[in-house]
């Protein structure tokens, strides 16, 4: 299934509006008015929306034609102008140096080869200008949950390579070789739900690639083994008071093109 397809099922958004302070909190730091700004694998626009509200000329892009529909009537219920794209990340339909700011919250990261993804990034970004990156550290509840999903799944290893995302040695070997200097800081995103059966539905039920792993792995029998598990790792990661809350960590990434 590609990447558009798969991105559309479910209801991403149901669980991802829950970490978009993490998106936000990129456009808070870096979009200005007038400079222009591209959200590479933008879902629901949480990034490329605050952008525009900060006065920014912004574009999403994302391969999933159910979540551009989303983030276009949430620009507009914004009253913001964003321009949206439907296509491939990783051969961005810009011309060289065309954005002062290229950003991906958790998106790139789905890249199938990160050298070559960060390449794309750097050549539409202009000289002087920032790209940031964020992705889930393996050792956060949601980078521990690919690897918990892979070892459930047939045949499993040709997965996207996230981790190399999520380390500030392993960014470092990813941007190796390209004119930027990096910045790369560990931040921590609280994600609340109102108890854990809620955190369980939205991922298993909403969240696209868990209803892909879902279906992979329901008729191999092993689903209710990997289910309880993922639900263990989110009650050993999280905390139950009145509600459920995940404090999730994530590298954020900061290079500046020379
Ligand atoms: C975890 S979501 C992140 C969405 C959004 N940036 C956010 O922070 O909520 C991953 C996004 O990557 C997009 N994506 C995955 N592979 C892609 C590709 N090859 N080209 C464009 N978008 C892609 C998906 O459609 C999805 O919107």
């Amino acid at each position: 299934m590609d990447a558009g397809t798969l991105w559309s099922l479910g209801d991403y958004a149901a669980a991802g509006d829950r970490w978009a302070e993490a998106s936000t909190r990129i456009a808070e730091a870096y979009a200005t008015p007038d400079l222009a700004v591209l959200d590479v694998a933008c879902g629901p626009g949480s990034l490329a929306v605050a952008a525009a509200a900060a006065g920014a000329e912004v574009t999403g892009l994302d391969a999933a034609p159910a979540l551009l529909e989303l983030a276009r009537a949430r620009a507009d219920a914004a009253g913001v102008g964003v321009e949206w794209i439907e296509a491939d990340m990783t051969a961005l339909p810009f011309p060289d140096d065309a954005f002062d700011l290229v950003a991906s919250a958790f998106g790139c990261m789905f890249a199938p080869e990160p050298e070559a993804m960060a390449a794309e990034l750097a050549r539409v970004c202009r000289p002087g200008g920032r790209i940031a990156v964020l992705a889930w550290t393996s050792e956060s509840a949601f980078g521990a949950m690919g690897p918990l999903a892979a070892s459930y799944l047939p045949g499993a290893g040709g997965g996207a390579p996230v981790h190399r995302w999520a380390r500030a040695e392993s960014i470092r070997e990813v941007f190796a070789g390209l004119p930027v200097e990096l910045d790369a800081a560990v931040r921590t995103v609280d994600v609340v739900w109102s108890d854990l059966d809620q955190a369980m539905a939205e991922i298993t039920e909403g969240n696209p690639a868990w209803i892909g792993i879902r279906a992979t792995v329901e008729p191999t029998g092993r689903w209710p083994e990997l289910e309880s598990r993922l639900r263990r790792l989110l009650a050993d990661h999280g905390r139950a008071e009145d509600r459920f809350t995940l404090p999730v960590d994530y590298l954020e990434t900061v290079a500046t093109k020379a």
